[in-house]
């Protein structure tokens, strides 16, 4: 088995590795490619994945290139890893909205609508040259704005799965506290990437018993504190929000902080700088503790577990991941991508039934679909009215004067990304 990784040289890409690594059972992978633009890091990055290979017993090939149509060709799998313009890009979109009252994040509001009009084309490119590659390759998506970038490639045709780690995070905090093996707990996750609710956690299975309302009865002081969100909003709610529902349900309070502290993408890059001089050191066999800080834990492992349901191995039957609506959330229309728990095999993801979601959340969801929608029509034919009319659909902006004025910074700031600006 062939498996490319684009963005390969990113710094994330040792935990990944690690997965691969440990979890050669569920997945033999018997060449790993990385891919990137960046020659130093690629080298540095794909040097430490040999070291964790060989340090682990596994005796798969890793092969590094610039070349991203020899990386493809004959890949049984692609996964997108990229971050286009960087964390530099990053550190704008977490910071210029902020001029405007708004959050600054990089998948949320007006910073995550900028790097969707980076990404999708981008990423559109690499999945035509994985499809002349090998028609049969899957694409799992990484890439954030996972939801708008994953509709950008399912409406083109393309095989492609959307993933995020949100959901298996929260599998894994819930069955410590609940003192149980994480593959016994599934979760009803329900709603779009990066705003999504549990509203139920069962143990066994998706037909298994629901103990959400004793986890929040004995646990719900730690899982509040976790998501820094207020213990009577989740009782109230009954449910668990993802900790991007932080930049709703608190908005004012998120910008307030954010205004105050440097910004997230300073501080990974300033981690990514620590990390790369640990990665040059040709005694580390190992993804290094420090790597546990960046949002991604867990990736691998859904990684792995994805890519071996796709390609027909021993992957979970049952996994979280971002394909389209096709009526699982009668609400929404059918080619909106959800990110819900699906049945996924070598035919792709077919989501699980979903219970009927209560308005509270589904008017936030059908809220953000359409932002979604007029964000990639703005990311695939550009222009400044289209990007105007994404913010003013946007949920945390809405406001005209504040779109306008987020408008103009974010064509400011992303020129030399925008091919249309
Ligand atoms: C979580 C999200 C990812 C995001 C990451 C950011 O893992 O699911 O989509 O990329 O956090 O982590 P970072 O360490 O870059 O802030
Ligand atoms: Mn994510």
């Amino acid at each position: 088995m062939k498996l490319t990784v684009v963005g390969g040289g990113s710094t994330y890409t040792p935990e990944l590795v690690d997965g691969f690594a440990r979890l050669r059972d569920t997945l033999p992978v018997e060449e790993l490619v990385l891919v990137d633009p960046a020659p130093d890091r690629l080298e540095l990055v794909g040097d430490l994945a040999r070291r964790i290979f060989a340090r682990q017993g596994h005796d798969g090939r890793i092969v590094t290139t610039r070349d991203l149509d020899a990386a493809v060709d004959g890949a049984d799998a692609v996964l997108l890893q990229l971050r286009v313009g960087g964390q530099a890009a990053r550190e704008q979109d977490e910071t210029w909205p902020l001029e405007c009252g708004c959050v600054g994040q990089e998948t949320t509001g007006a910073g995550g609508l900028a790097k969707a009009l980076r990404t999708v084309p981008v990423v559109l490119d690499i999945a035509e040259r994985v499809r002349r590659a090998n028609p049969d390759a899957w694409i799992i998506d990484f890439t954030n704005p996972v939801g708008i970038v994953t509709r950008a490639l399912l409406r083109a045709g393309h095989r492609a799965v959307g993933l995020c780690n949100v959901a298996i995070g929260l599998q894994r905090k819930f069955a410590a506290l609940l003192g149980v093996a994480p593959a016994d707990v599934h979760l009803d996750h329900v709603g779009l990437n990066h705003l999504t609710w549990e509203t139920g956690v069962r143990l066994g299975g998706p037909e298994g018993e629901d103990v959400l309302p004793r986890l929040l009865a004995e646990h719900g002081d730690a899982v509040a504190a976790d998501l820094r969100l207020p213990r009577p909003l989740l009782d109230r709610l009954g449910v668990v929000p993802s900790y991007y529902l932080r930049y709703y349900y608190a908005h004012d309070e998120v910008v307030g902080e954010l205004l105050t502290k440097p910004s997230r993408a300073a501080e990974v890059a300033a981690m990514e700088r620590r990390l790369l001089e640990m990665y040059a050191d040709p005694a580390l066999d190992e993804k290094p503790a420090l790597l546990a800080k960046r949002g991604g834990a867990y990736y691998s492992e859904a990684a792995v577990d994805l890519a071996a349901a796709l390609l027909g191995g021993a992957g979970s039957p049952y996994q979280v991941v971002n394909t389209y609506n096709r009526g699982t959330l009668p609400f929404l229309p059918d080619d909106v991508v959800i990110e819900v728990p699906a049945a996924v095999g070598p035919k792709g993801a077919a989501p699980l039934p979903v219970p009927a979601v209560d308005p509270l959340y589904a008017g936030l969801m059908a809220n953000v679909t359409a932002y979604e929608d007029l964000a990639l029509d703005a990311a695939l034919r550009g222009g400044h009215d289209r990007v105007l009319r994404a913010l003013l659909a946007h949920p945390l902006v809405g406001q005209y004067a504040q779109a306008e004025q987020l408008t103009d910074r974010l064509i400011a700031h992303n020129r030399e990304h925008l091919a249309w600006a």
